[in-house]
């Protein structure tokens, strides 16, 4: 039973909460209103300058590295091997397989041996830099030790248990294919499947959707045209409360009062 909750009701359980949960999170911050322009300067005038910048923010951190050079080099080491690997496990998802995804997988090893080295320099300084636990919480630590678990247990797979391809691929493809099979598997592939369905069900529901929330930002999204008229977009009229004890009139003549020089 547990097997089959663990390879069968688990994944699609998963899936729903990912999906549903990214799209629910890109939706509400879409619907935020943004009435003012609050882009970060220096920022690019032009909508091919914001788009640029963007993918500069995705690709190499450099707001990360004007401000703190050691963790720049550690969060981008850290997401390069992490991108390495994922492309390397496609070959779970494929048949037949795409040449580059062939190609990629002996780069995809190397980078699953060295992945759990930046996550693992992460958490120390999280743990040991007094400025840096002032401000950690509890999910700071759980997103790290996740993450440690599952390509740390992912190495050890590779290293003593290794798992028959054609096995695990009969197993992701019978869930992609909606005919879920009931495998029978190591104890460690098991353990290294539930972390990563735990890390897939949490990320849409913390801080690691920073990864969607990015383009969303208006701080990154926005164009510094400073020199064209802002039209808040969310100005439409507001439904009046009567009990306000503030209502309109009441502002309008205390502000003419005001410009005349008379005191509020
Ligand atoms: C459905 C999802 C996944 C499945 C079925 C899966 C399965 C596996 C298997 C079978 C291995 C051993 C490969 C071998 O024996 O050569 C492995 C290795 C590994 N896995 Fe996963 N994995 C999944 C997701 C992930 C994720 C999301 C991460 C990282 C966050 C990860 C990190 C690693 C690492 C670092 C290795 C060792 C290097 C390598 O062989 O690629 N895995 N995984």
């Amino acid at each position: 039973m547990g097997t089959k909750i663990l390879f069968i009701y688990l994944p699609y359980l998963t899936a729903a909460i990912f999906l549903g949960g990214i799209a629910y999170r890109l939706w509400k911050w879409s619907k935020t209103p943004v009435p003012l322009r609050i882009v970060l300067t220096p920022a690019p005038q032009t909508r091919f300058g914001v788009a640029w910048r963007l993918l500069g923010d995705v690709l190499w951190f450099p707001s990360l590295f004007k401000s703190d050079r050691l963790l720049w080099a550690g969060g981008l080491a850290f997401h390069v091997l992490l991108w390495l690997v994922l492309l390397r496990h496609l070959r779970y998802f494929f048949y037949p397989l795409p040449s580059w995804i062939v190609e990629i997988q002996t780069l995809g090893l190397y980078a699953g041996y060295f992945l759990p080295l930046p996550v693992f320099f992460l958490l120390i300084r999280r743990l040991t830099m007094e400025r840096i636990i002032y401000i950690t919480v509890l999910e700071d630590l759980f997103a790290l030790l996740l993450l440690l678990a599952v390509s740390v247990t992912g190495v050890l797979l590779t290293q003593f248990f290794r798992s028959d391809v054609v096995e695990i691929k009969a197993i992701i493809l019978g869930l992609l294919h909606l005919r879920p099979i009931v495998p029978d598997v190591h104890w460690l592939f098991a353990l290294h499947f539930f972390l990563v369905m735990v890390l897939i069900g949490y990320f849409p529901l913390g801080k690691l959707m920073h990864a969607g929330g990015l383009f969303l930002s208006p701080t990154h999204n926005q164009r510094a045209n400073f020199t064209e008229r802002f039209v808040n977009p969310w100005d439409f009229p507001v439904a009046y409360n009567e009990h306000n004890l503030f209502p309109p009139e009441k502002y309008r003549e205390m502000l003419s009062k005001s410009s005349q020089g008379s005191p509020s």
